[in-house]
């Protein structure tokens, strides 16, 4: 090990965890996790012995102070991530930190304040970013090859059971942050705006049609983007055969990606304008770069590369709050029954301080 290893932590050691021990492993050559913090004890312990972590805390400020991280990976569950975000920040660490970021845009406030007094930044984890599919239709996007984004149509139709609720920090706005929408179709949401660029305006419903929980289990939009595109989106955990599918209509070209929480290579599926021969665009724009799959590594390779060029990383400050501004949007939205425009949440509006405006 040398100087010039990243020395990580990570806090939270629950069922997410192991996907950041799989991106650190990943990095091997450029990373280094030295430390994991987690309020439960043996579980902590037991973390750490089954992925050799030389050195572990259930006190977050302790692990901070001794072990002065420059990388902290915060897994814990969402209510916990703004001051969990802001403390590690404050300790002098960058922060890669799961979804949801954070609870509301006045908590992105708070967590871009403490960017700018440390001068370190703090990104969200979303993984499907990064994947070779996604990588390789952001480029063919930007190069203007498939058209202008016309339509979309963007669903999560997932499926989780009662059980699944009783965990005691799911299913409730304090400690889940939301439902389905924030917690489920995050992903893919993301992956489509970051795709379509800025949205404008959306138009939202959603309702708790068959949980026992106070937070919603499906919602669904719609979103007018500010080049003109139009989507729609799905959000729900109620649907027995499970599928997260895009449909993303451009000038020229239909681009399709099936599957659940991981794609791949072979997820996708391009089509070219009817009545004409494009075989040879189609064959072209199918032609995929080596795979990559949309994972927690393929995030942490292009977050240590900024890391290692002093850069703000992927998915940080003005790369996710428009995506925070979308969510509070869209159950600003469904909660008034009214379309919600880009910049009308701000400071005194309830939907500012909470997801439910409460
Ligand atoms: N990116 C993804 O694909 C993905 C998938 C699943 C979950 N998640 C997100 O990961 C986060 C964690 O989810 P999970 O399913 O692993 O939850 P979990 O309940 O399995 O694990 C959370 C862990 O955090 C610990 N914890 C709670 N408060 C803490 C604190 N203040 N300090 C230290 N440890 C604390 C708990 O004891 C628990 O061990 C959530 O935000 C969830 O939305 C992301």
């Amino acid at each position: 090990m040398t100087d010039q290893w990243i020395k990580v932590a990570i806090i939270g050691t629950g069922g997410i965890a192991r996907s950041h021990v799989a991106a650190t492993q990943h990095e091997q050559d450029r990373v280094h996790l030295a430390a994991a913090v987690d309020i439960d004890a043996d579980r902590v312990k037991a973390f750490a012995d089954a992925h050799a972590i030389p050195h572990t805390y259930t006190d977050v400020a302790e692990m901070l102070a001794t072990e002065t991280p420059r990388l902290v990976m915060i897994a814990t569950p969402p209510g916990t991530h703004c001051d969990l975000i802001v403390q590690s920040l404050e300790a002098g660490a960058w922060v890669l930190c799961e979804k949801p970021l954070c609870a509301s845009l006045a908590e992105m406030d708070r967590i871009e304040d403490a960017e700018r007094r440390t001068g370190n930044y703090c990104s969200s984890v979303f993984q499907w970013r990064f994947g070779s599919g996604g990588q390789h239709l952001k480029q063919l996007i930007e190069s203007g090859a498939l058209g202008r984004p016309l339509v979309g149509t963007c669903n999560t139709t997932w499926y989780r059971t009662h059980e699944y609720y009783a965990v005691p920090w799911r299913g409730k706005w304090a400690t889940e942050l939301g439902g389905c929408t924030m917690g489920h179709g995050i992903h893919a949401m993301d992956f489509f705006l970051w795709l379509y660029g800025q949205w404008e305006e959306v138009r939202a419903m959603m309702g708790t049609l068959d949980r026992n929980i106070e937070v919603e289990d499906v919602s669904m939009c719609m979103v007018r983007f500010a080049n003109g595109a139009m989507g729609n989106i799905t959000n729900s955990v109620l649907s027995p055969r499970e599928e997260s599918y895009l449909r993303m209509d451009f000038a020229g070209a239909t681009v399709e990606l099936t599957h659940l929480y991981s794609y791949r290579n072979e997820s996708w599926r391009f089509s070219g304008l009817p009545g004409t021969d494009v075989s040879a665009d189609v064959a072209q724009w199918q032609a995929l770069p080596a795979e990559i799959p949309s994972s927690h590594a393929a995030q942490l390779t292009h977050y240590v590369d900024a890391m290692q060029r002093g850069e703000r990383p992927p998915v940080s400050g003005p790369d996710v709050r428009p995506m925070i501004e979308f969510l509070a949007s869209l159950y600003k939205s469904a909660i008034t029954g009214q379309p919600v425009r880009r910049g009308e949440i701000v400071a005194g509006d309830p939907f500012y301080r909470a997801m439910n405006g409460a």
